[in-house]
C-alpha cells in the first residue's frame, strides 16, 4: 500500500528518498511525491501520478537538499491525481506531510478549518493533517514537534507520519498510531520509513515506532516520545532497543529472475528449509517453537482454537484447521480477518486466536487481533516480517523466515506459512498428549524430504507447466476444485490466476460442484482439478468423470506415478508423492507457476497487478 520515506543529514536528501522510493515499488502504488528543504529553507515540491520515473523526469536535475520526505500514494480518498499526491502542505506551503492510514473524522475537520479561512487544494483526507499543524503553530506551538502533537490529538484514524516545515529545516518528526514507520540510523544522518525496504540499502540499524509515539529527528540527535494527551506533561524521553536488519538489498533483488514472483516461487525449498531449520527434533518426533514457550500453559488449556487471515493467508489457515484438529485435536475454527472483527463469537481465556499474516501490516488481521485481546483470548501470530505490527500486539508467535516477498501475488510465503503450520499442530499435539511421538516422528521425518522435493518439481515441470499456459492463456474463465487438503489449495490457485492474468477463476470444493458451479461447464469452461492420491481420491476422479460428461477441458494435478488419471483428462502435471496433511506445501507450486506463466503470456506487470497492493493497511 502507500509507502513513506524521509531523509535529514550530510547525503543528497531528495536523491536518498527517491532511491527509497524505488525500492517501495514493489508495495504497488498510482502517485508519488517528493517534498525537501535545503539548508536555507529553500523548498522544492514535485509529484506525478504513475509509475516512479515519471516522478524522476520531474526532479531532472535533482536538487540538492538535506531533509525530505517522499510517499507512494495508493488512491483511499480521492482519484489518483498529481493535486491528491503526497506530500500535502498547508495554505503557506511551509509544512509538507506524508501520510499511510485514513483519518476518519477528516470531513469534520476539513469544515471547520474551511470555516476559519483554510484553503485545500486536494479531496483527500490527509491535506485536513498539514492545516491542522498550521493551525496549531498560528495558535502557539513552540515548535513544529509540538504542532504535531497537538494537531493528532484532534484526529481519529490511522496514521504514519513523517512531516517537515521550511522555518525548521533541521528537523524531520515523524509519528505512528496504526500504520508502521521506523527509523533507520546512519552517522549523523536519520531516514523514517514505513517498510525496512526503502532503507536497507542505507543503513541495517533500525527503531520501530509504537503507536502513539513520535520521533523528533535532526542530524545530530533522534529523540522519542510518547503523544501526549492535552494537559499532560512531558514524561523522559523514551530509550527503545535498536534491531537488525538481517536481509540484504539483493535478498529484495531479483536475482536473474524476470520477475520477483518467479524469483520467489523458486525459493520454495529455502523456505521450507528455513521456516523448519533448529526446530525439529526427528528422532524424538519433537518440535522445539521458542516463540510460543511464554505461552505454553495458556496454549495447553486452550478449548477452541480461531485462526483470522486475509487472501493468501487465510487460504494457509483453512488447511492449519485441518492440520490442528488432526494433529492436535484441539476445535479449530477460521475467519476472515474483516469479518471476525464484527462477529460475535464467543471467547473467554481458554480461547486462542491465532493471526497469520505475511506483511505483519493488515489492518484488518490487526483489528481482529484487538478485538480477541478485548475478549481475552491468548493472540498469537505467524508472520513473516520481522517487528512488524502484529509481532508486537500479539502475546507470542512464530516468524516464517521466507525473507522479503515483494511481488504482489503472495507465493514464498504461502509455502513457508503451511511448513509452519504444520510445526505448530505437531508441537500442539504432542504437548498437550494428542500425538504420540511413534506417531509424528515419520511426519517429521517427511517434512524434512520436502525441499528436496519442491526442488524436484522446479527443476523438472516447469517447461510442462509453461506448455499447459500456453494452452489455455486465451481462456476467459476457470474452475479449481480440490477436496479436503486439495480444497484450500485449489482457492489459492485460483487467487494466483485471478491477481496477476486477470482471469475470472473460481476456487471449489469439489463436492460442491454439483450443487451450482457445474451449471457452468461447457467446452470454453477449463477445470484445474488438485487430485493428489490422497484418502479422497475416488472420490475426486467422480468428479472428474462429471466434468468430462460435460464437455470440460481439464488439467489435473497428480502424484507422481498415477497412470490413472491422464486416461480422464486432457493434461496432467504432477507433483511428488506425499502423505495428505503435507501435500499442500508442494501441490501449490505448479499452481503458482501455472499463473505466473499465464499472466507473462498475457504481458502483465506480473510483480505490480492493477488494483493490488502488497501490505493493504486500510480497513
Ligand atoms: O500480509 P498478509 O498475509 O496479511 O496479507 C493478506 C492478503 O492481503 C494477501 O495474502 C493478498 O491476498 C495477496 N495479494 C495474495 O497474493
Amino acid at each position: 500500500m502507500c509507502g513513506i520515506v524521509g531523509y535529514i543529514g550530510k547525503k543528497n536528501a531528495t536523491r536518498t528518498v527517491l532511491e527509497g522510493l524505488k525500492r517501495l515499488e514493489y508495495r504497488g502504488y498510482d502517485s508519488a511525491g517528493i517534498a525537501a528543504i535545503n539548508a536555507s529553507g529553500d523548498i522544492f515540491l514535485k509529484k506525478a501520478v504513475g509509475k516512479i520515473v515519471s516522478l524522476e523526469k520531474k526532479l531532472n536535475p535533482i536538487p540538492s537538499s538535506t531533509l525530505a520526505i517522499a510517499h507512494t500514494r495508493w488512491a483511499t480518498h480521492g482519484e489518483p491525481t498529481v493535486e491528491n499526491a503526497h506530500p500535502h502542505t498547508d495554505c503557506k506551503n511551509e509544512i509538507f506531510v506524508v501520510h499511510n492510514g485514513i483519518i476518519e473524522n477528516h470531513e469534520k475537520i476539513r469544515a471547520a478549518l474551511l470555516r476559519e479561512g483554510h484553503t485545500f487544494c486536494s479531496s483527500t483526507d490527509t491535506e485536513v493533517l498539514a492545516h491542522l499543524i498550521e493551525r496549531c503553530i498560528a495558535f502557539g506551538a513552540s515548535d513544529l514537534a509540538e504542532a504535531v502533537e497537538q494537531a493528532v490529538r484532534h484526529v481519529q484514524g490511522t496514521f504514519g507520519l513523517a512531516v517537515i516545515y521550511s522555518r525548521e529545516p533541521a528537523v524531520l518528526v515523524g509519528v505512528r498510531r496504526g500504520s508502521p514507520l521506523l527509523i533507520g540510523l546512519g552517522k549523523q544522518e536519520y531516514m523514517l520509513a514505513s517498510d525496512a525496504s526503502a532503507i536497507v540499502g542505507k543503513t541495517r540499524r533500525v527503531i520501530y515506532l509504537n503507536d502513539n509515539e513520535m520521533a523528533v529527528l535532526t542530524p545530530f540527535s533522534k529523540k522519542i516520545f510518547h503523544l501526549l494527551r492535552s494537559g499532560a506533561r512531558r514524561k523522559k524521553e523514551l530509550k527503545k532497543p535498536v534491531s537488525m536488519i538481517d536481509w540484504s538489498i539483493e535478498d529484495s533483488q531479483k536475482g536473474g529472475f524476470d520477475y520477483f514472483m518467479e524469483k520467489e516461487i523458486f525459493e520454495a525449498p529455502s523456505v521450507i528449509e528455513n521456516a523448519l531449520r533448529g526446530r525439529i527434533i526427528a528422532r524424538k518426533g519433537e518440535v522445539k517453537l521458542g516463540g510460543l514457550d511464554a505461552v505454553r500453559n495458556r496454549l495447553r488449556d486452550s478449548r477452541r482454537l480461531i485462526i483470522v487471515a486475509c487472501g493468501t493467508s487465510y487460504f494457509a489457515g483453512l488447511i492449519g484447521k485441518y492440520l490442528f484438529e488432526t494433529f492436535a485435536g484441539l476445535p479449530t475454527d477460521i475467519a476472515y480477518s474483516s469479518e471476525f472483527r464484527y462477529q460475535p463469537s464467543v471467547m473467554d481465556k481458554n480461547t486462542t486466536v491465532l493471526a497469520i499474516s505475511q506483511s505483519g501490516e493488515t489492518a484488518d488481521t490487526l483489528g481482529a487481533i484487538r478485538e480477541a485481546k478485548k475478549r481475552r483470548a491468548l493472540t498469537l501470530g505467524i508472520v513473516n516480517v520481522v517487528g512488524s505490527s502484529v509481532t508486537r500486539e500479539v502475546d507470542a508467535g512464530i516468524y516464517n523466515y521466507a525473507g522479503p516477498e515483494i511481488a504482489v501475488a503472495s507465493t514464498k510465503a504461502f509455502i513457508s506459512q503451511l511448513s509452519v503450520l504444520v510445526l505448530a499442530a505437531i508441537y500442539l499435539g504432542r504437548m498437550r498428549g494428542f500425538l504420540s511421538s511413534e506417531k509424528s516422528a515419520p511426519i517429521l521425518q517427511e517434512l524434512l524430504s520436502l525441499p528436496g522435493q519442491a526442488q524436484k518439481i522446479l527443476e523438472r515441470d516447469v517447461h510442462k507447466i509453461k506448455e499447459v499456459a500456453r494452452v489455455y492463456k486465451n481462456h476467459n474463465n476457470f474452475l479449481y476444485i480440490g477436496r479436503k487438503y486439495s480444497w484450500p489449495v485449489a482457492l489459492e490457485g485460483a487467487l494466483k490466476l485471478k491477481e496477476i492474468s486477470y482471469i475470472h477463476a473460481e476456487g471449489y470444493a469439489s463436492g460442491e460442484m454439483k450443487h451450482g458451479p457445474i451449471a457452468l461447464i461447457d467446452k470454453h469452461f477449463p477445470v484445474l482439478v488438485v487430485s493428489p492420491r490422497d484418502s479422497v481420491y475416488t472420490k475426486t476422479l467422480s468428479n472428474i468423470q462429471e466434468l468430462k460428461a460435460r464437455g470440460a477441458k481439464i488439467i489435473a494435478l497428480a502424484s507422481e506415478g498415477d497412470t490413472e488419471i491422464g486416461h480422464h483428462v486432457d493434461h496432467v502435471m504432477t507433483i511428488p508423492k506425499v502423505r495428505e496433511e503435507l501435500s499442500p506445501i508442494l501441490s501449490v507450486i505448479p499452481l503458482q507457476l501455472f499463473a505466473y506463466h499465464m499472466a507473462v503470456l498475457k504481458d502483465h506487470d506480473v510483480d505490480k497487478p492493477r488494483n493490488l497492493a502488497k501490505s493493504v493497511t486500510v480497513e
